[in-house]
């Protein structure tokens, strides 16, 4: 039986206070509807259409390449969202699944047991509900005396009597291709003056069709987000997923109320994880690394055995062994070869440490090339940019690079070579050799006595 998914993201989320379309709004990095569309592809539809309004081009560049894209120019509620999906949805003769652009923390396993259901009941819609221990906020499911569900009412229409429900409409329904000359039968008569969707389960009803409802094995699954606390709750969840897949994994996370990971970044085990660490985006990191305190690792791969204490970390790769912070900022194109350190107040951008070599202290490397077994003294800069443009270091392997060493680039140290500390250097230094440019020290005997005197 063919599926066609319906999400419904064309409101605005007044209540976020946001120019920002709600649906666009990140949850552990990703937009809430990019949670939605993989759930949505892991329950197996055939046809994902994404409604969008406002901020529809952002939100059609969103989807992109995952689904298609219908517009509701004006939102006048749910029902009249669904219904800019009828032309599309012309002849098809399937199973219509519609749900909500602003709750991401369902499972696509869930879903499918919900379709599953729904074609047991062999009903015109089944809608998924949950029992919520504070339901504000949501639709509250109406049941007859028997148990059938006889309609859905918003909290804003619902009579003290309804509003004790806490059954709750989580926005979530199939319906038979039936449902959309329903939706033109319904009125905006209501607090909101909105087209409301849930009224589609009392027509249908009335019309003798058979409705049935799903109960939600985990409610928490079909949390809404409606504003910006309800986001940081959904944060909250999505995070406290992550970090129990890795520590099922054999990562160990010291405290997982101050450590934050992206959905997707992998950790091998025997990682330690401590507070206040970072990972996101697309980040890999290997076995037994050690990571923060204060870590902030994005779009970087990481070897095994690798620690990075109170560091950035932005687009690097790190080998097996190496040892990065504190303090240190590791730029895009960074790679720190096994068993390198990079260590306080030390920025590295666009640039390859050797296997083995050191840049211990209070340096700036850019555009630089540093071979194997290299030492760079504390306070040596690469000049990489003469104001116009970018030029490269080298720095062949075993080099000694005095402290507090000027290189100005285009320049290359050979194998072996070495810098006096204090050194501006500015043509290239050959294997082997010692370079060394600063002026000589003069010694004046008796200065200070004669000084006094004067
Ligand atoms: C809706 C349901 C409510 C349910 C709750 C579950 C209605 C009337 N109410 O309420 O029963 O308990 O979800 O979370 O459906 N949207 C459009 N076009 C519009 C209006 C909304 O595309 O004209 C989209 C929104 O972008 C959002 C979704 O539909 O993704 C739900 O809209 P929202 O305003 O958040 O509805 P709720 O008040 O949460
Ligand atoms: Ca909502």
């Amino acid at each position: 039986m063919a599926l066609a998914a319906v999400i419904l993201a064309a409101g605005k989320g007044t209540r976020m206070n946001s120019r920002l379309p709600k649906v666009l709004h990140p949850v552990a990095g990703r937009p809430m509807l990019r949670f939605v569309l993989e759930a949505v592809a892991k329950a197996g539809a055939d046809r994902v259409i994404v409604v969008a309004g406002y901020g529809a081009p952002a939100v059609a560049a969103a989807v992109a390449g995952l689904a298609e894209v219908v517009i509701q120019e004006e939102q006048l509620g749910t029902a009249h969202a669904l219904l800019q999906a009828e032309k599309s949805l012309e002849g098809f003769a399937g199973e219509v699944m519609v749900l909500p652009g602003d709750t991401p923390l369902f499972r696509g396993e869930t879903l499918r047991a919900f379709y599953a259901a729904h074609q047991r009941e062999g009903a015109a819609a089944t809608v998924l509900t949950a029992r919520f221990a504070d339901p504000a906020g949501y639709g509250r499911v109406i049941r007859d005396a028997t148990g059938k569900v006889l309609r859905i009412v918003e909290h804003c229409d619902a009579t003290e009597e309804e509003l004790a429900v806490n059954e709750v409409n989580t926005g979530f329904y199939f319906f038979k291709p039936v449902i959309f000359s329903v939706l033109k039968r319904i009125s905006p008569t209501n607090v909101q003056r909105e087209y409301y969707l849930p009224d589609a389960i009392r027509l249908l009803r009335e019309e003798g069709l058979p409705v049935a409802a799903w109960e939600a094995p985990d409610p928490e699954e079909f949390f809404g987000v409606n504003d910006r606390r309800q986001l940081a709750v959904a944060e909250r969840i999505v995070r406290q997923r992550v970090l129990a897949a890795l520590m099922d994994g054999g990562v160990t996370v010291l405290d997982p109320a101050v450590t934050y990971v992206d959905p997707g970044v992998v950790v091998g085990p025997d990682t330690v994880i401590y507070p206040f660490t970072f990972l996101e985006g697309e980040t890999t990191v290997g076995m037994e690394a050690r990571l923060g305190p204060w870590a902030k690792i994005t779009d970087s791969r990481l070897g095994n055995g690798v620690a990075v204490q109170s560091a950035v970390v932005n687009g690097a790769v790190i080998g097996d062994g190496a040892a990065i912070g504190p303090f240190t900022y590791l730029r895009p194109g960074t790679v720190v070869g096994p068993g390198a350190k990079v260590g306080g107040f030390v920025e590295v951008k666009k640039s390859v440490i050797g296997e083995g070599s050191k840049v211990p202290h209070l340096s700036y490397i850019g555009d630089t090339e540093i071979g194997r077994n290299v030492n760079v003294g504390a306070g040596t800069i690469t000049c990489n940019y003469d104001g116009r443009q970018k030029w490269p270091t080298v720095i062949e392997d075993e080099a000694f690079v005095g402290s507090n060493t000027n290189l100005v680039a285009p320049v290359r140290v050979g194998k072996g070579a070495y810098i006096g500390a204090g050194s501006t250097i500015t043509k290239d230094v050959p294997p082997e050799a010692l370079g060394v440019a600063r002026s000589r020290q003069v010694n004046i005997p008796h200065w200070a006595k004669k000084r006094v005197r004067e």
